[in-house]
């Protein structure tokens, strides 16, 4: 259902592949400033990565979890993933980009037009999200997509890179209907 290719502007979407793994542990998996938020400890080894990506492709094969890579419009690297989780009607998602590729107005167009391809190519009535109540830059992008925030879910995610403690997060919903 996910292969291909998508224009999203400030860069595109294309299937993960599994050379993309070098790239993802040299762009963000190994970059302690990426990984700040994320629910996995930061990657050591290039193994590390090459396994997460064998395990996505597993996942987007099944259909228990479709994953984008996002690269840049003139280059076909991978410089970060976006995903969606599906459960029936609904589907979690989630994103992470290269330090290197901060503050272009990357994420926001990755995200959007994966929220048109959700719309659009499968038959899911809601999308939703979570991130940190800290993660300001990726609150942002959410409200910028279009979502609405909710509620304050307390003591949500532990942030392995970040601390032990469960951290509060924002859950950010996005209905059909309203798109
Ligand atoms: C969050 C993340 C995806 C943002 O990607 P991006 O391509 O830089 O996002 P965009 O450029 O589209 O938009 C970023 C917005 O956040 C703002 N921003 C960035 N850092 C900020 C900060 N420290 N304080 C306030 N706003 C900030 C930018 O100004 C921009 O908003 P604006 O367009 O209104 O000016 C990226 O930083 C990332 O991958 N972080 C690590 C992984 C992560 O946290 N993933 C999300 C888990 S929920």
């Amino acid at each position: 259902m996910m292969d291909g290719f998508l224009e999203a502007g400030a860069c595109n979407l294309r299937s993960l592949q599994p050379r993309d793994a070098e790239a993802i542990f040299r762009n963000y998996a190994s970059d302690d400033s990426v990984t700040r938020y994320a629910l996995w400890p930061t990657h050591t080894r290039l193994e590390t990565a090459q396994a997460f990506v064998y395990e996505a492709l597993e996942r987007c094969e099944t259909g228990e979890e479709w994953t984008w890579s996002i690269t840049a419009p003139d280059a076909n690297e991978c410089i970060g993933l976006v995903s969606a989780r599906p459960s029936g009607h609904k589907a979690e998602i989630g994103y992470v980009l290269g330090q290197a590729f901060w503050n272009r107005g990357i994420m926001t167009a990755a995200v959007s037009c994966f929220i048109r391809w959700c719309f659009s190519e499968t038959d899911l009535n809601l999308l939703w999200a979570t991130c940190a109540v800290k993660n300001v830059a990726s609150s942002r992008v959410l409200v910028k997509v279009g979502m609405e925030q909710g509620g304050i879910l307390r003591g949500w995610h532990v942030f392995p890179n970040y601390s032990d403690k469960p951290q509060d997060c924002y859950v950010y919903t996005l209905l059909r209907s309203a798109t």
